[in-house]
């Protein structure tokens, strides 16, 4: 059986950082909802081995990417000796803070609990991807959720009010463990407030939304690449509500409640960035994008 699994990119609403853990690993406390950008992931069983292949010359073919090491944690845990063949049609830039990879081993989870009978529940697929990174367990799920410890512990939240997404992805890539390192906790001033996102989702309030947008890793990538406090500047400048780093960067997204102004924000930007893109907040990819 062929199976085709949408892998939709996530944005950060909120990204708090608590502290550092005895384990190397932070407490984290973020709202995280996907976006209608979105990889495919088309899985072909085989007769043996893993074989991994993408649309985009920028991803590892090999146990470096994320959906070829999520096959093989399946494989091994339940003792499957068929093959499969992972093609990845990417879309989400890659080591941008979209967790494009992580959505992509979070895709081929669910595609092969499909294509192999094996009956999990979608908490336990999450349990197997933290194994694979931070954001996988979210990524299992999709739709919008606090994340807390790691990323791992969710809890749902209201979808936020239909808006558009409009990112903006610097040519750079961004590694989120050199960010963590270099963040300095007494040096973190302000922390996003967690209590006013809630509230603006439970009224779908959209200008509160974008009040409440905050990432305290845009202390450490801000500074570093100057690049990413431009395309936030440039991005309100042309007219988005509310704009923010997205995970560890370097995207940049704004919020736009008009489709005629998110439209005006991606060619404002396209002179300065390549890679932009307007998408709606949730849904399908058939719902519209603009590029
Ligand atoms: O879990 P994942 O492999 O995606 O994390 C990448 C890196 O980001 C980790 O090695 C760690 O340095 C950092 N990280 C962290 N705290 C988290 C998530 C990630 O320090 N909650």
């Amino acid at each position: 059986m062929d199976i085709s699994v949408k892998a939709p990119a996530k944005i950060n609403l909120t990204l708090d950082v608590l502290h550092k853990r005895p384990d190397g690993y932070h407490d984290l406390e973020m709202v995280m909802t996907t976006v209608d950008l979105a990889d495919r992931i088309d899985l072909t069983e085989t007769t043996g081995g893993i074989r991994l292949q993408s649309t985009s010359g920028f991803v590892p073919f090999d146990d470096r990417n994320l959906a070829y090491r999520a096959a093989v944690l399946v494989k091994e845990r339940f003792g499957i000796t068929k093959g499969i063949h992972i093609l990845i049609h990417k879309r989400i830039p890659v080591a941008a803070g979209l967790a494009g990879g992580s959505a992509d081993a979070a895709a081929t989870l669910r595609g092969l609990n499909t294509m192999w009978n094996l009956g999990l529940s979608m908490e336990e697929l999450a349990e197997l991807g933290l194994a694979l990174g931070s954001d996988v367990p979210f990524c299992v799920r999709g739709g919008t959720a606090i994340a807390r410890g790691r990323g791992e512990q969710l809890t749902p939240l209201p979808t936020p009010p239909p808006c558009w997404v409009v990112l903006a992805k610097p040519p750079h890539g961004v590694s989120t463990a050199e960010v963590f390192q270099a963040l300095k906790m007494e040096k973190v001033t302000s922390h996003p407030n967690l209590e006013g996102m809630l509230h603006a989702l439970e009224n779908q309030d959209f200008n509160q939304m974008c009040d409440q947008l905050g990432n305290v890793l845009e202390n450490v990538t801000l500074e570093a690449y100057p690049k990413v406090r431009f395309l936030k500047e440039r991005m309100a400048t042309f007219g988005a509500n509310g704009v923010l780093m997205s995970g560890s960067g370097p995207t940049v997204f704004g919020l736009v409640n008009k489709e005629s102004v998110a439209r005006r924000v991606v060619n404002g930007l396209r002179g300065f960035c390549r890679q932009v893109y307007a998408v709606r907040m949730l849904g399908g990819l058939e719902e519209g994008s603009i590029e």
